[in-house]
């Protein structure tokens, strides 16, 4: 007698686990958000604005360090965030969306493109997104326990 085989329904493909590569990513876009963070929101809160000497060339000098963590980060995490849920998920897409505001508006200053106006107009944009990437960052950190 010819035996009818029943369909398996098909599971879900299972997400990647976090593995060392992501993990030591975030924590190099941590170890250069910490200074940059402490530089440049430190400056404004104590109304010491614009920043300027030895806190400056730490900020910018720490700043390396932040971009290629969060261009580590953009690479490896994306196809395991969703262990996490969905709301870490947006807090995620956010995060990245603001760094890469906050790195092109901490860059794109020291060239004479935008001319004067729209160097001050990126300073402001800079001081604003740096100040909620540190949040969301805080608030990322926080959403990041796995889904049952
Ligand atoms: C590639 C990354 C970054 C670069 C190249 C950079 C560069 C700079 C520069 C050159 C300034 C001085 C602007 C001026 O006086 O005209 C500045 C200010 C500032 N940065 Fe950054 N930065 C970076 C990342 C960050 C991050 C990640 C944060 C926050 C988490 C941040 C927060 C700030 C703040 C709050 C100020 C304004 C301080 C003030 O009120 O004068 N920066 N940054």
């Amino acid at each position: 007698m010819a035996s009818t085989s029943i369909p398996q329904a098909s599971s879900a493909p299972e997400i990647p686990a976090l593995g060392i590569g992501p993990r030591l990513a975030y924590l190099l876009m941590l170890a250069g958000m910490l200074p940059v963070a402490i530089t440049g929101i430190g400056t404004f809160v104590l109304g010491q604005a614009p920043m300027t000497h030895w806190v400056l060339m730490a900020h910018v000098g720490a700043s390396p360090v932040f971009a290629v963590g969060l261009t580590l980060v953009a690479l490896t995490w994306p196809s395991r965030e969703a262990r996490y849920g969905s709301f870490s998920w947006f807090l995620f897409w956010l995060l990245l969306f603001a760094g890469w505001i906050v790195v092109l508006s901490g860059v794109l200053p020291m060239t004479p493109l935008l001319g004067t106006e729209g160097q001050h107009f990126l300073y402001l944009t800079h001081r604003y997104a740096g100040m909620a990437v540190a949040i969301l960052t805080v608030l990322h950190l926080l959403s990041l326990r796995p889904r049952r």
